[in-house]
């Protein structure tokens, strides 16, 4: 297998599986979690491309493997160390806080930033190892900030882009972090910067602006109109590149998947209405807030325990930071609360799983749901979002969705809500459900047109269109 000579390399903080151990010592890989893996894997798949990045434990290197989709994965190892300083402590204890919006506080660390800058360097020198000779090398996230800039100075001869998967802050909020300089000069070593939304590129040349850098233009959408033009000559495209999913991987449910369905919703009691939340369990993806909301409307009666089912599917994320264990406690405990309070021995009102589940299954739970709960707090964009939708092309259910999703920007057919405001979220549940009773045709129509805009925008449209603007970038930022 050749490793080395590689045109087109995606490099990301982790590779789309983990490397598990089993009970006897024997290893296998599974499905990693996230968004950015869901995205990815279908564009690496159809560029039979490499994917560099870290095996989900620490101190594991296992060798270069080809997956059965055609994939090059190419494992980076980190350290006990590494883990700690660079991906508990500075990407998600300090980054991850940081863009959205302070939910809870950031902390700021010269040692977390020390092995935030010793592990960028040390993926750059495993992409040089990969990367053809003016290979395009596609840079993935918060977590690898700096790498296009050492890439660039290391191999002027590539191609590189960067996209950030999360929201970037406002310049005021940015402003705080103590190595601010230093971690957009690494950006800038891309040709090109893509966020998902006009609103994160306008903060981000706001900020440029600020650090006295020469920005022309405005942020636009899967275009490129405005470029950071630095005092040596290059210039750099800005751009949103709203991502999205294979949308047709979730649609056409076959007679026996419809049979799926009906077990499921048999399994659950066939309640009348069923709710459904599907989440990394994360704090800013608003979980405890929904199941506040829910309970509140039992309370009052508004909904009542023998005619409506939530479900809450919950994939364990981050477990050793402190807020992710906090969040999780508290969640557990009123999924408890309200089971004790509202439920029938044998028929549980909220059904809570704390493991991820098969993408087969998970489409059965997105298909049966008649209202999806999407609340976060502050969300990039949100793919759950938009894989509700993609597997309801029947015109079928209902979205609940956060104003703070990106996803809130497409989405507009959603009942959209205000997470930090709790009767925001009853309204928004509690109108979706009257509607999908007293106005179906409006119901299908909604549905049905949020199914177009998924279908019709998807991640492979996101991915041609910023590799497209990346080529032209490249050619622009060269010929300056
Ligand atoms: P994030 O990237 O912050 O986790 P997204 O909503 O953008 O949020 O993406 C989450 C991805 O993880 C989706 O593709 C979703 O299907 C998947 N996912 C989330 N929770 C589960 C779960 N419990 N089981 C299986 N997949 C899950
Ligand atoms: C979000 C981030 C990804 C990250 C994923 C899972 O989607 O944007 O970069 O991989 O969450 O988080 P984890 O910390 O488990 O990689």
């Amino acid at each position: 297998m050749s490793e080395r000579g590689n045109d087109f390399v995606v490099v990301a903080n982790r590779l789309p599986v983990d490397l598990e151990t089993r009970p006897d010592g024997s290893h296998t890989w599974t499905p990693s979690p996230g968004g950015l893996v869901t995205a990815l894997s279908p564009v690496l798949e159809s560029h039979q491309g490499c994917w560099v990045g870290w095996p989900g434990v620490a101190d594991a290197a296992p060798e270069p493997f080809r997956t059965d989709a055609g994939v090059l994965l190419h494992p980076v190892k980190l350290t006990e160390s590494d883990f700690e300083g660079f991906y508990e402590g500075f990407s998600n204890a300090t980054l991850w806080p940081l863009y959205h919006d302070l939910i809870v506080t950031p902390t700021y660390d010269r040692d977390w930033w020390h092995a935030y800058r010793e592990v960028n360097l040390r993926f750059a020198d495993e992409v040089a190892e990969v990367a053809a000779e003016g290979a395009t090398v596609w840079v993935q996230d918060y977590q690898l900030q700096l790498l296009p800039g050492i890439l660039r100075q290391k191999r002027p001869d590539l191609t590189i882009g960067f996209f950030l998967h999360i929201p970037f802050p406002s310049a005021d909020l940015f402003r705080q972090l103590p190595w601010r300089e230093e971690l957009v000069r690494g950006l800038l070593g891309a040709d090109l910067i893509g966020f998902h939304l006009e609103a994160n590129a306008r903060n981000f040349l706001e900020l440029a602006r600020r650090q006295g850098l020469d920005v022309q233009g405005e942020a636009s959408t899967r275009e490129v109109t405005a470029h950071i033009r630095l005092p040596q000559g290059r210039t750099i495209g800005v751009g949103a590149f709203p991502i999205s999913i294979a949308a047709k991987d979730f649609a056409a449910f076959t007679g026996e998947e419809k049979g799926d369905v009906a077990k499921l919703r048999e399994e659950l009691g066939s309640p009348q209405r069923i709710i459904l939340g599907v989440d990394r369990l994360d704090y800013t993806k608003g979980i405890l807030q929904r199941l506040t909301a829910f309970e509140e409307l039992l309370d009052t009666g508004a909904l009542d325990p023998e005619e409506v089912t939530l479900v809450q599917l919950a994939t364990p994320s981050r477990e050793r930071l402190d807020h992710y264990k906090a969040t999780r406690s508290k969640v557990e405990e009123a999924v408890g609360r309200i089971n004790g309070r509202f439920a029938r021995v044998g028929h549980p009102v909220v059904h809570y799983q704390h493991r991820g589940v098969a993408k087969s299954l998970l489409r059965c739970y997105y298909r049966m749901a008649d209202v999806m709960l999407v609340t976060p707090f502050k969300d990039g964009m949100n793919l759950v979002a938009k894989e509700y939708v993609a597997c309801h092309d029947d015109g079928s259910g209902a979205l609940v969705l956060s104003e703070f999703a990106g996803a809130a920007d497409e989405l507009s057919q959603a009942y959209l809500c205000n997470p930090f405001d709790i009767e925001s979220v009853k309204a928004a549940l509690l109108n979706a459900l009257k509607a999908l009773d007293d106005a179906p045709s409006t119901m299908t129509q909604r549905m049905l047109t949020m199914h177009q805009q998924v279908t019709e925008h998807d991640v492979q449209l996101w991915s041609q269109s910023f590799l497209g603007c990346l080529r032209q970038a490249e050619e622009q930022g060269a010929g300056a």
